[in-house]
């Protein structure tokens, strides 16, 4: 039986895979996170791989504060690039294989097209320099597995736009929601799904490879808000404005779209529009 370890499991897209994992009996999955199971903790890291053994890494760990980064840079390095250093030399050491998620803000935005996973790299912000050399670090360090970068990704778990503006559209008036990046949003148990199901192939890993996964569609934030309101009851009025008129410290792609044709034809999937993977979390946050 395929021994599978998610690490970052109380994140949302790790909360996404412990959801999904009773349906893929073929797996054995464990699941760690702080503070039993840190990456940055070497030795403990080393304790459990030697205990227990694992045929599949898949990392859902990171440092995810996108402006907090900005003041953070050391402490976002070392989550996001430093620790994939450690899992690749853990993966040669004790042969898992490495799977692995990046994101579209490894892209500047200035595309007007979608970004194919060769296109190149070119972060505006700490968050994504951090997560591009992540994948740097992969790519070069002589291992088999995935990067799957993905996108504004949202769940009933964890902290994410669609939790914080189904709550905001039920306790305020009026908000302002920025109208000017364009990007898909990502249900976080869509791509946990996608992923067991590409396992369930039973892939041949040879070498790092690139894929984008994101729900089908494209939007605005102002877009996304408006189609939450759809689906709930209420009278608060949302105002779309520039990013100029909502400044953040880091600042984000205005066009961050993702090509997904390699891994729909490589694993046969079907990717759901990002509306209705949109209805089906709302009906579980509530
Ligand atoms: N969220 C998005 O919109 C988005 C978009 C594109 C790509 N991505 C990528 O998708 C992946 C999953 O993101 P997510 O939104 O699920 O992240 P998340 O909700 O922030 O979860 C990350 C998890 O990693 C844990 N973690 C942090 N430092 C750790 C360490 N040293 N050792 C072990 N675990 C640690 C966190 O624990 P604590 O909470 O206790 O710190 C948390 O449980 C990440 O690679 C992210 O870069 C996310």
């Amino acid at each position: 039986m395929t021994k599978i370890l998610v690490i970052g499991a109380n994140g949302q897209l790790g909360q996404s895979f412990q959801y999904w994992a009773p349906y893929f009996p073929n797996f054995k999955i464990f699941f760690e996170d702080l503070p039993e199971f840190n990456l940055l903790d070497r030795d403990q890291l080393v304790h459990y791989f030697k205990s227990t053994s694992i045929n599949i890494v898949i990392n859902c760990a990171a440092y995810t504060a996108v402006d907090l980064a900005e003041d953070q840079p050391e402490a976002a390095e070392q989550i996001n690039t430093g620790a994939i250093d450690s899992l690749c030399q853990l993966s040669k050491s004790f042969g898992f294989k490495l799977i692995h998620f990046s994101t579209d803000y490894v892209f500047d935005g200035s595309a007007q097209t979608p970004y194919g996973e060769d296109d190149p790299l070119s972060p505006l912000g700490v968050y994504g320099k951090t997560k591009a050399a992540g994948e740097a670090v992969m790519q070069s360090a002589g291992i088999d597995g995935w990067i799957i970068r993905t996108s504004w990704l949202f769940s009933p778990y964890g902290k994410n736009f669609v939790k914080t503006i189904f709550s905001l559209l039920q306790n305020k008036d009026e908000i302002k929601v920025v109208a000017d990046q364009t990007g898909s949003p990502t249900y976080a148990l869509d791509l946990a799904a996608a992923i067991l199901k590409a396992l369930e192939h039973k892939p041949t890993f040879n070498g790092v490879k690139i894929y984008h996964y994101t729900n089908s569609g494209t939007t605005t934030w102002y877009g996304l808000a408006l189609a939450i309101q759809q689906q709930i009851n209420t009278h608060c009025k949302i105002h779309a404005v520039e990013t100029a008129a909502y400044p953040t410290k880091a600042e984000r792609p205005k066009y961050s779209v993702l090509s997904c044709e390699k891994i729909k034809k490589e694993f046969n999937l079907d990717i759901q529009a990002w509306e209705l993977s949109l209805k089906d979390c709302l009906k579980k946050i509530g």
